[in-house]
């Protein structure tokens, strides 16, 4: 018999869904003689010191493995030699870096968790990584902190619905170059990664326990690290004249949350992070058919990437002033939803004709962005969203569509994405004219032109005059098969390009 175990809170449903055992990292400044396998390095370009230095140690094996198997360094390329004389290893990993000018932080996170999969998978308990003179001292500790990232980035599980959940983890120790660095460069990748888990939590977990609600209760555990939490009821939603995030939640009776995060890092203008909380998307009347209706529990993970980056900035203690603004609802099909050709009013004013209640995204954002701008007047507004499949068709599920006529966020927060393995493509903003309706100021689709960009139109009506980004993260949010430092379930897209983003600017 399947049991499973049916939380009372949320806060022990989320508990119980992170790892009963994570992996445990040691920085130290040796090799550690009795781990199960040793992991040593090796660059394209022969900057390989302590490579020759534990060949020696082995007697020559580590050489006549890479000689045999024409191994040349490729970046994440592995040899493995099996029962080496001479030591207490049951193996070694040879990894490949690459050219080692080449190998940069996201290559080593992208790298610790492709690795850490494989000692998974060959049942190893105790590594011994060998990072002491990869690429060399100057960014060495920033490396060895990135690819210990990586490696527990992969060994996030969520198996709480699971009979016999995978138990399994790895000790590791790492020999650095400088201990201290290291372990400070990691406990600030440990706090990004508390928020990435949380996103990865918050969209993983199935729509009947993820509710608007639950989902608002989760982000009330945040206060204890200082953030404050302001919620909106559906009463207050009405009031302030939100009727487009009104009527997306009007379908199912918990109705629409604004759900407020801020973490009032600095006395600066706040930067806005605005994300769609979609906790079921079914389409409403204009209902998804076949698969497309399956994974629609993941159409609130930009609400999880925005909360996830908020407790990121407040683990981290930024001297950021960021806030997090949500738009909770889910779009259901009952009498009470809104209907196809329904004319909503939004707080900015204008009015809208939902021509397409499976549009729902923007209508919730529209109000969302208002509120923002109207209550927290920030210096910049990056919303963030699962927004159209048109985007998963023209970039697929890898890239993010970026949308905006602010070049400098452009290039800024692509570059970000770049450095963590969470990668933006640009795409244009335009066709405005293909969102006129007959009977109201803008119809919710466009009636030609490119799905993502009219649909990021139809957002910059409610951008005001603030710099405004918007990213498109529809296909990235939720995987079913684990890749470098991504474990199956959701990815918590957009964590980790935020805080780089907000951390470095
Ligand atoms: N949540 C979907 C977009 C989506 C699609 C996310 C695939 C993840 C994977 C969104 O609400 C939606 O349904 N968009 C429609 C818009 C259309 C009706 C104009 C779409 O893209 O089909
Ligand atoms: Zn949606
Ligand atoms: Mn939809």
């Amino acid at each position: 018999m399947k049991r499973i175990i049916k939380a009372s809170s949320i806060a022990l449903a989320l508990s119980m869904c992170m790892n009963a055992q994570a992996a445990d990292f040691n920085f130290s400044s040796k090799v550690d003689n009795n781990a199960n396998t040793l992991v040593v390095f090796y660059s394209q370009d022969g900057k390989n010191s302590q490579f020759k230095s534990l060949n020696k140690q082995l007697d020559g094996q580590l050489q006549r493995v890479i000689d045999i198997e024409n191994f040349t360094g490729d970046y994440a390329k592995v040899a493995q030699l099996i029962a080496p004389s001479k030591s207490n290893y049951s193996r070694v990993l040879i990894v490949g870096t690459g050219i080692s000018k080449e190998f940069d932080k996201a290559k080593a996170a992208k790298l610790g968790g492709n690795i850490h999969a494989k000692l998974i998978a060959a049942k190893v308990d105790t590594a011994s990584v060998a990072f002491d003179d990869v690429i060399g001292v100057s960014n060495n500790a920033l490396l060895a902190a990135n690819f210990a990232h990586g490696a527990n980035l992969r060994d996030h599980r969520f198996e709480k619905y699971k009979q016999n959940p995978n138990t399994q983890t790895v000790s590791y120790t790492f020999d650095v170059t400088n201990t201290k660095q290291t372990k400070a460069n990691y406990k600030q990748l440990e706090s990004i990664q508390a928020g990435v888990f949380l996103a990865r939590d918050l969209t993983t977990e199935v729509a009947t326990e993820m509710t608007p609600i639950e989902f608002v209760n989760a982000a009330k555990e945040l206060t204890s690290l200082g953030i404050k939490i302001t919620v909106l009821e559906p009463e207050q939603i009405k009031k302030l004249g939100m009727g487009a995030l009104e009527a997306v939640g009007r379908g199912s009776k918990q109705g629409s949350r604004l759900l407020i995060a801020h973490y009032e890092g600095s006395s600066d203008a706040p930067i806005a992070l605005v994300g769609k909380g979609i906790t079921f998307d079914s389409g409403g009347y204009s209902i998804k058919t076949g698969s497309s209706i399956a994974r629609m529990k993941s159409d609130m993970a930009g609400a999880a990437a925005v909360l996830g980056t908020i407790k990121a900035m407040a683990l981290t203690k930024a001297d950021k002033n960021v806030v997090g603004v949500m738009a909770m609802a889910a779009n259901m099909v009952s009498e009470f939803s809104v209907a196809p050709g329904d004319v909503l009013r939004t707080a900015e004013g204008l009015s809208v004709e939902v021509v397409n209640t499976d549009a729902e995204g923007r209508l919730v954002l529209s109000d969302a962005m208002w509120y923002a701008r109207e209550y927290y007047k920030p210096e910049i507004m990056v919303d963030i969203a699962t927004l159209t499949g048109a985007k998963v068709r023209a970039l697929g599920n890898e890239y993010a569509a970026i949308i905006s006529d602010d070049d400098t966020l452009v290039t800024q927060l692509t570059y970000a994405g770049k450095q963590v393995n969470e990668n933006l493509w640009r795409l244009p903003l335009g066709y405005k004219d293909t969102l006129k309706s007959d009977i109201a100021d803008l119809s919710n689709v466009g009636s030609s032109g490119p799905g993502a960009t009219t649909a990021a139109s139809f957002l910059e009506s409610f951008a005001g005059d603030t710099r405004w980004v918007h990213i498109d993260m529809a296909g990235n949010a939720l995987i079913t098969q684990g890749k470098d430092e991504l474990s199956p379930g959701g990815t918590g897209f957009g964590v980790r390009l935020f805080s780089e983003w907000l951390l470095a600017n």
